[in-house]
């Protein structure tokens, strides 16, 4: 049985990445998934802070947090650390050394199930941030992104089982007060359609709407993740945005062919309380 979480958008918020530290001990897990806009702001002395302590209670917790860039990220930072470290064998770059991302596009196997991974989303309010400080032009999942994500899935498989995305694909259902329908965030999810048709996986995760949605993209369950929580009660006064997967995997001749998966999404929403799927 292979059992991680994965987590919606962190936003650089301590005390919500330490709350799922702890609820992932709690709950035996080791590997922390998160789907963007994590908050790599390391030009700023709170976001290296951020970063300092969450590698430390990280540390405590025995977990290590693997994430795909958001919309909400340094990517200036994200390349310096890249042409620093390096990447690591399966090709994170290590940010820390409990808190590693995927860059853009990444697919890797964890006991065996293949994971792939495409970061990148439109901030609908970019006319009020500043380039290099609070917004970056890297933002969006480009062609390139996509190419480099098909390549990797038809280099090694043809299909991945679990993809992590910030981004949604095109079929998201919209609700009361949705607002990212302009035109580029639109053609974002085109591209990332393009992905999800691509990966074919069994279930894929995605942030960036801050809201917990589950529908489909042909036969992939899609689950959406909302937020984090400020500890403060002004986005529903709990530190719940989080799901808990377990796969029991079939194996054949060593290799991973297939598998159930049990997934737990503890949601802050009370509409939404707290779902199960098995997919
Ligand atoms: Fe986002």
């Amino acid at each position: 049985m292979t059992k991680f979480m994965v987590v919606g958008d962190t936003h650089g918020n301590t005390n919500f990445a330490y709350s799922m530290c702890h609820k992932a001990k709690n709950n035996g897990i080791d590997t922390i998934y998160q789907v963007g806009d994590f908050g790599l702001w390391d030009h700023a002395p709170d976001g290296v802070k951020y970063l300092d302590n969450l590698n430390r209670e990280s540390e405590k917790c025995g977990v290590t947090w693997y994430w795909v860039p958001g919309n909400h990220e340094n990517y200036d930072s994200l390349a310096a650390h890249r042409a620093t470290n390096g990447l690591d064998e399966r090709g994170f770059v290590k940010i820390r050394d409990r808190i590693l991302s995927t860059d853009k596009a990444l697919v890797w196997t964890h006991d065996g199930i293949v994971f792939g991974a495409v970061g990148g989303a439109v901030s609908i309010d970019r006319a009020y941030r500043i380039e290099g400080k609070s917004w970056w032009p890297q933002e969006n999942t480009t062609m390139d992104d996509v190419t480099l994500f098909r390549s990797q899935v038809k280099s090694v498989f043809n299909s991945v089982d679990v993809l992590l995305t910030h981004d949604s694909p095109t079929t998201l259902p919209e609700w009361p007060g949705f607002v990212k329908d302009d035109v580029l965030s639109q053609r974002n999810r085109e591209a990332m359609d393009m992905v999800y048709e691509s990966a074919n996986a069994v279930v894929a995760f995605h942030g960036h709407y801050h809201k917990h949605l589950a529908y489909k993209f042909r036969d992939t369950a899609v689950i959406g993740l909302s937020c984090d929580d400020d500890g403060a009660g002004h986005w529903g006064g709990d530190l719940r945005s989080y799901a808990i997967v377990e796969v029991a995997t079939r194996i054949d001749a060593g290799i991973v062919i297939g598998g159930e998966y049990n997934i737990t999404v503890f949601d802050r929403s009370n509409v939404h309380g707290t779902k199960e799927y098995l997919v």
